[in-house]
C-alpha cells in the first residue's frame, strides 16, 4: 500500500511541484491550503498533469479542529509542511501575522500529528536561517541567526522540531508512545523555474519580491524594467550572487527526504541548493537568451539588509538523501519563460 502524505500549502509554488514529485515517487498525496497565496486553478492543472483527481481540502492549518478532521478522514503517514507566509519585507511590517501563521500553523499541524501518532515531518526551512554568512559555501553547521520576523519563524520552527525529537527521548507529550519524531529540515536556497509543461509555476500576487519572477514579468511586458539593487558588492560583476535551484530539483529533494524518513531512523537538516552561484546580471543574461527578449534594467543603490553573496555546500544532502540538483540556469530560465509566456497573467487570467 502506498503511504499517504499530507501536503500543507499544497497549491503554492513549491508544493504544487512537490505534489507531482511525491506521486512519481510512489506516495499518495492529500493536499490542504487556504488559498491565502494561491489559486484553486492549480488543482485543475495538477489533475491534468497527474491524470488523477487531486485529494484536497480547503482549510487553514492554524485551525485545530480542521487539522483534527483531516487526520481522522485520511490515513496520513507523514507530513510535508509548506504552508506559511514568506515575504521577508512584509514580515517586518506585519510581524504578528507572520508569527501567528507560521508558528501557529506549525503547532497546529504538529499537534494533530502528535495526537494521531504520526511523526514523520518534512519542514520548509530556508537559507535565511544563516543570516549574514561568515563563510561560503554555507554548510549546515554554520552559525544561525535571523534578521527579520520571517527568518525568526524558520529558526523557531527548526527549534520546535528539535525539541519534539528531544522530548521523545525522555517521554512523549500526550501522544502515542513508541514511535519517535523524525524530521527533515530542508533549507532551501533560491527556488526558481517551473514545471517543464508550462502548466504550473510561480504566480506572485502583486509586484514580485524575488528576482526571477520579476525578470519574467519584464520579459513578458507586464513590468517595464528591473531594478538592480547595488553594483558595488565584492562579487565578480558587483551585483548580488545567489544559489538558484530549479523548483523541480527542489521537489525531488522532498521525495528523497521522505524516502529517508521511511527507510531510516533519525532526523536530518540539510541544504537544498546547487552549490553554484550566479549574479543578478548572469540571471538577466540567461533569461534574455531563453526568452529572446531584452530585459531592461537600471542600477539602484543597495537595499538595507541585502547580503552580497550566498550559496550552499550541497554535500550533506547528497550523502544523507542521495539527492543532488540536476538542472542548470539555462533550464531554469527556459522553464520559467515557458510558464510565463503560456500564462502571462498567472493562473487566474
Ligand atoms: N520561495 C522561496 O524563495 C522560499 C525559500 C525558502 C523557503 N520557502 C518556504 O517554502 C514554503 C513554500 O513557499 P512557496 O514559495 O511555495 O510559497 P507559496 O506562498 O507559493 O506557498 C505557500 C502556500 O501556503 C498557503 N498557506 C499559507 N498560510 C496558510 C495557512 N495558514 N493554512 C493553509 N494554507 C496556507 C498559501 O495559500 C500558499 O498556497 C514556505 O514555507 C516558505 O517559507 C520558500
Amino acid at each position: 500500500m502506498k503511504p499517504t502524505v499530507l501536503l500543507t500549502g499544497a497549491t503554492g509554488y513549491i508544493a504544487s511541484h512537490t505534489w507531482l514529485a511525491l506521486q512519481g515517487a510512489g506516495f499518495d498525496v492529500v493536499g490542504v491550503d487556504d488559498f491565502s497565496n494561491s489559486s484553486p486553478e492549480v488543482l485543475n492543472r495538477l489533475r491534468e498533469l497527474s491524470d488523477r483527481e487531486p485529494v484536497f481540502e480547503r482549510a487553514n492549518v492554524c485551525d485545530e479542529a480542521a487539522m483534527e478532521g483531516l487526520f481522522r478522514r485520511h490515513p496520513i503517514a507523514a507530513v510535508v509542511h509548506f504552508a506559511a507566509f514568506k515575504a521577508v519585507g512584509e514580515s517586518t511590517t506585519r510581524p504578528l501575522a507572520y508569527y501567528a501563521n507560521n508558528i501557529g500553523g506549525l503547532l497546529g499541524v504538529c499537534g494533530a500529528m502528535q495526537r494521531h501518532g504520526v511523526k514523520r515531518f518534512v519542514f520548509s526551512s530556508s537559507a535565511t536561517v544563516y543570516g549574514q554568512p561568515e563563510r561560503l559555501p554555507l554548510r549546515e553547521d554554520a552559525p544561525l541567526s535571523a534578521t527579520n520576523p520571517y527568518g525568526q519563524t524558520k529558526l523557531m520552527g527548526e527549534q520546535i522540531l528539535r525539541d519534539l525529537g528531544a522530548a521523545d527521548s525522555v517521554a512523549t507529550e500526550g501522544g502515542a508512545r513508541g514511535a519517535a519524531w523524525q524530521t527533515a529540515c530542508l533549507r532551501y536556497f533560491n527556488p526558481v523555474g517551473a514545471h517543464a509543461s508550462g502548466r504550473i509555476g510561480e504566480d506572485p500576487r502583486g509586484v514580485p519580491n524575488n528576482l526571477m519572477p520579476y525578470v519574467a514579468q519584464v520579459a513578458v511586458g507586464r513590468l517595464a524594467r528591473l531594478s538592480v539593487y547595488g553594483r558595488d558588492y565584492p562579487t565578480p560583476d558587483g551585483t548580488g550572487v545567489r544559489d538558484y535551484i530549479h523548483v523541480v530539483d527542489l521537489a525531488e529533494g522532498h521525495a528523497a527526504a521522505l524516502r529517508r524518513l521511511f527507510e531510516q531512523a533519525g532526523s536530518v537538516t540539510v541544504n537544498l541548493g546547487t552549490g553554484r552561484s550566479y549574479s543578478v546580471l548572469d540571471v538577466v543574461a540567461a533569461y534574455a537568451k531563453a526568452s529572446g527578449r531584452e530585459i531592461a534594467y537600471e542600477v539602484k543603490p543597495r537595499r538595507p539588509g541585502d547580503i552580497a553573496a550566498c550559496w550552499a555546500d550541497p554535500t550533506l544532502a547528497r550523502e544523507l538523501l542521495g539527492w543532488s540538483s540536476k538542472l542548470d540556469l539555462a533550464r531554469m530560465c527556459e522553464d520559467s519563460w515557458r510558464w510565463q509566456s503560456m500564462n502571462p497573467k498567472g493562473f487566474d487570467a
